[in-house]
């Protein structure tokens, strides 16, 4: 199965950026920032896609992003995001996904943004719990 974990991260902190890091170091992949790397490099089976709100929205870079990802490149997105309390980024990406035609799955990772450190192994369980559930139903 062909894993990819990208995310948008923009303070200073990097919060968004550790949990992705955390993901992909349980998945055995590297976490690619989308700034680094505007566009995926070969198709994947599973898209691990995170980023946070600023003032109520998401970065217009992973907008960009999320809009340009196309059904054929991509089987199916699992969200995650980090923020001060707004869910907000992850509805939106699954909507804009889901008119895509890219599958979404339902269930996402949250992290509040000072509880980073805490939610490294919960990060990293959740992705491979994801994997293995995402492989079964292949
Ligand atoms: C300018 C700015 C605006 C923010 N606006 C919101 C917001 O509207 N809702 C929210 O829940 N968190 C908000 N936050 C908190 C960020 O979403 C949170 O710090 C997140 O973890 C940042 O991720 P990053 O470090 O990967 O960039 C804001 C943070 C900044 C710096």
């Amino acid at each position: 199965m062909n894993i990819a974990v990208r995310y948008c991260s923009k303070t200073k902190f990097g919060n968004t950026m550790r949990i992705a890091e955390a993901m992909a170091d349980a998945l055995g992949v590297k976490a690619v920032s989308i700034m680094d790397e505007p566009k995926l490099p070969e198709k994947v089976d599973v898209l691990f896609l995170g980023g946070a709100p600023y003032a109520n929205i998401m970065a217009p870079e992973l907008r960009e992003y999320a809009e340009s990802l196309t059904s054929d490149m991509v089987d199916k997105v699992v969200l995650f995001t980090t923020s001060n309390w707004s869910r907000r980024t992850v509805l939106a990406l699954k909507k804009i996904l889901r008119e895509r035609n890219i599958e979404v799955e339902d269930e996402f990772f949250y992290a509040h943004m000072l509880n980073i450190e805490n939610n490294i192994n919960p990060a990293k369980e959740f992705a491979l719990r994801k994997k293995k559930e995402i492989s079964v139903n292949i």
